[in-house]
């Protein structure tokens, strides 16, 4: 069981509460220059991973509470739970155990009396099998050709975390070609297929419930231009794999079960890249590197699962969020990676965030009164900083972001890096020490502008600052610290959960437009005029039956 309490009855809360007063009106830059230990007080290292914390709004005093506020929560208490396999995801009777997945220590996990680990490995086995096999060319397509090009179908988390992980590990990539096609809209599979020889082709379905519309859309597309481009119903087997927990649907659909990657159902979609569904990375970047990528997870959880709060990396940067969502009142935390590898790195965390943290009923039922899960975006730097960094810098909202960055590129090219990264430095110090209205006016009379043209200008080019980051600095992208980087973001995402007192596993919320959709499409068979929705809605599939 997760504890049940509400972090703002804590005494820790009421602490923070006048303390926050002090910090509001508190200035980084001061913080900076009253202690020259500063970045080494606030800045912890996990291996290859530097999170330098200091950038942020807070003293001891601060750190002191919020990690007092965990404690109240029983914070431990819930890590314990999660890892130990108890039923927290309460709403849908499910354990929470992605971390056995990677759990590369292959120590017992016991699911209703039962050890998963030897599951768990047999279908690592098959995987590695698969991927060997296809890789090496030795698994061949109906003609007899080797596959040349994988095709991912999934959406959600059986898309986003594949599509991240091979887009950021690119750099260890071998000769296949991955797609991934998740829309339903038919241009996503229709442009997919352009181009593609079914003879060398391999599609993995990838569901976990194997019922999601989008997929099975996109699956049926796949297998009717299979069957179109040549290939019996007999060859599918060569050409279809599904990644799933649901054996039966998966037959149904006509995959053969031998080509089926099992994974179960105390694997969250948002949680599943280090299951079954992991294989179009294996596949990419080979079963060694997917191994070491389950690797630096695990070497994660180890260190969530033992180490001190104040020394944990995840448990840390939530509390951070925590602070600045509930006392500062922040709506959203940007992800900004400064790798161009990492691209989708920000839309995986979203889903990873928003789906398990977008919550307003807490584990007792009851509606909350105090903010929950943030809105998660990002791009990757230095992109962003010509698009959205301005609103960061001047706009009016509090925007605490993560910077994220590798020390060593995998493509060193000239100056590239060191540009890259001189701009990584640069954006969190000027976010921290602003330009004050004396800095604008020594530069614009150095610039040789007149009294008259500073005075109508000056306002403009100051800088508030006193703007929170992390900085996260990678030695290198690699799978393992990937693995790890991963892991500390999700872990974060749990211990917010706790704190917020909400159920981070499930994910109710998207069940009713999916249900409504389903009611809409029978009505969009025929030509007729609809009027049992509001005027809106109406209106909307009356025209559009009216255009299409
Ligand atoms: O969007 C809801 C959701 O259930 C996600 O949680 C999940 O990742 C996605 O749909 C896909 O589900 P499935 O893997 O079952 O097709």
């Amino acid at each position: 069981m997760l504890p049940n309490i509400n972090f703002t009855t804590t005494t820790a809360y009421k602490y923070l509460t006048d303390h926050y007063i002090d910090m509001a009106a508190a200035s980084m830059k001061d913080l900076f220059s009253a202690d020259n230990q500063r970045f080494a007080k606030f800045s912890l290292q996990f291996e290859d991973i530097l999170l330098d914390y200091s950038k942020n709004r807070v003293n001891d005093e601060t750190l002191a509470l919020l990690l007092q506020l965990a404690n109240e929560c029983r914070l431990n208490d819930a890590i314990a739970a999660m890892f130990n396999g108890e039923v927290i995801n309460a709403t849908e009777g499910r354990q929470v155990l992605h971390t056995a997945l990677r759990n590369q220590s292959n120590t017992p996990v016991i699911v209703d009396g039962k050890d998963v680990m030897p599951d768990v490995n047999a279908v690592l086995a098959h995987m590695k099998e698969f991927s060997e096999a296809v890789i090496s060319g030795g698994w061949k397509g109906y003609t007899g050709k080797a596959i040349t090009d994988v095709v991912n179908i999934g959406i959600g988390g059986s898309d986003l975390g594949p599509v991240m992980v091979t887009e950021a590990l690119k750099a260890y990539k071998n000769h296949l070609t991955l797609h991934f096609v998740s829309n339903v809209d038919g241009t996503h599979i229709a442009e997919t297929l352009k181009g593609l020889n079914a003879e060398t082709t391999l599609f993995l379905v990838a569901s976990k419930t194997f019922t999601t519309q989008e997929t099975m859309a996109n699956a049926n597309s796949a297998r009717d231009w299979f069957i179109k481009s040549g290939g019996s119903d007999g060859d599918v087997a060569k050409h279809f794999a599904a990644l799933s927990t649901n054996a039966e649907g998966v037959s149904k659909f006509g995959i053969d079960t031998k080509n089926m990657f099992e994974f179960w159902d105390w694997v969250g979609g948002r949680y599943s890249l280090w299951s079954a569904i992991g294989l179009s990375i294996s596949l990419s970047i080979g079963f060694d590197n997917f191994k070491e990528l389950l690797a630096g997870a695990h070497a994660m959880d180890n260190h969530f699962k033992t180490t001190e709060a104040n020394e944990n990396l995840p448990v840390i940067l939530a509390l951070l969020g925590v602070w600045y969502n509930n006392f500062f009142d922040a709506e959203t935390q940007a992800i900004l990676p400064y790798d161009q590898y990492m691209h989708r790195f920000a839309a995986y965390f979203q889903q990873g965030d928003m789906e398990s943290n977008g919550k307003y009923v807490d584990r007792n039922g009851e509606p909350v009164d105090y903010s929950t899960g943030p809105i998660i975006w990002g791009e990757p730097g230095t992109n962003g900083q010509h698009a959205f960094y301005q609103l960061i810098h001047q706009g009016t909202k509090l925007i605490p972001c993560d910077f994220i960055a590798p020390a060593q590129s995998h493509n060193p090219l000239g100056e590239h890096h060191n540009m890259l990264l001189s701009n990584f430095f640069a954006q969190t110090e000027a976010l921290m020490n602003g330009k004050t209205e004396e800095e604008v006016v020594a530069e614009l009379k150095a610039a040789g502008k007149s009294e008259d043209e500073i005075e109508k200008l000056a306002q403009f080019k100051v800088f508030e600052g006193n703007r929170p980051t992390n900085s996260i600095l990678v030695k290198k992208i690699t799978p393992r610290s990937l693995g790890s980087l991963l892991a500390m973001y999700e872990h974060k995402i749990f211990v917010q959960g706790i704190i917020w007192n909400i159920y981070s596993f499930d994910q109710w919320g998207v069940e009713l437009g999916k249900q409504l959709a389903g009611k809409i499409l029978p009505e969009l068979k025929n030509n007729d005029e609809i009027s049992s929705h509001d005027s809106s809605t109406n209106g909307l599939i009356n025209q559009y039956k009216a255009w299409r």
